[in-house]
């Protein structure tokens, strides 16, 4: 008999293409698709359990074992440094994370001592000013809307994600560096993937069959409309 496998999605965007790919995979989530406000969705049929997590809490289910896997946003991944397998790109829910603030400090950034940063990502922040760039700085941690701070004072840049780029353009503001790209990851508790490999592997691999496949036919369609 194979193990019932739980799987935490971040409630949103990520959550519906998400179950769009397990579907075209050929996993049943019609469990999870229904319109309702319950966290846990079970089909005990398509031994598949859904939890709906918010965003950052769903490396938190997966590291303690809660859920088996997750799809989760690799910003989330990065700022909350689980003990977990991380398995697939997804490719979908692609931006930047990136340093951003006034268009006139487009180059300038490393010369303002002792800056203000705001970000909702205060550990991705801090590795990147210590870490990486070997500079100290201020980190204000902010909750959304994090553009409002260089605006008003609060500090000088923000690390935040962009994707369209238009919330920075409609505020005036310009990415000054980017940190990293990211995307949907597939994430596996580390003791599921020994325990319930029997099932997990085989999901893995046919989640990867379906994004070649998806790949193959974009170029497919490109190709012909060029
Ligand atoms: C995110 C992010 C940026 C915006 C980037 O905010 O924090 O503000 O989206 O997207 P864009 O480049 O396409 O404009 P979100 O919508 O999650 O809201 P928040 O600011 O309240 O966190």
């Amino acid at each position: 008999m194979s193990d019932m496998i739980t799987i935490a999605l971040s409630k949103g965007r990520l959550a519906d293409q998400a179950l769009d790919l397990l579907e075209a995979s050929g996993y049943d989530c019609s469990a999870a698709r229904e319109k309702s406000r319950r966290l846990i969705l079970e089909d005990e049929k398509a031994g598949l359990r859904f939890i709906m997590a918010k965003p950052a809490d769903v490396p938190t289910y997966v590291e303690y074992g809660a859920a088996d896997i997750g799809v989760v946003g690799k910003d989330t991944l990065l700022e909350e440094g689980r003990q977990l397998y991380e398995v697939i790109d997804l490719e979908f829910g692609a931006c930047q994370m990136c340093v951003c603030g006034p268009v006139s400090l487009k180059g300038k950034l490393d010369q303002i001592p002792n800056k203000r940063v705001a970000s909702k990502y205060p550990n991705i922040t801090r590795s990147y000013f210590e870490g990486t760039k070997r500079e100290s700085v201020e980190i204000i941690k902010l909750n959304g809307s994090v553009e409002l701070a260089p605006l008003i004072g609060l500090a000088e840049v923000i690390v935040d994600i962009v994707e369209s780029g238009r919330t920075l353009r409609e505020n005036g503001l310009d990415v000054l560096e980017v940190i990293a790209d990211i995307s949907a990851r597939v994430i596996v508790n580390r003791v599921s993937m020994k325990m319930k490999a029997q099932s997990i592997l085989p999901m893995l691999d046919a989640l990867r069959a379906q994004l070649a496949k998806q790949k193959e036919q974009k170029c497919r369609e490109e190709a012909a409309s060029t």
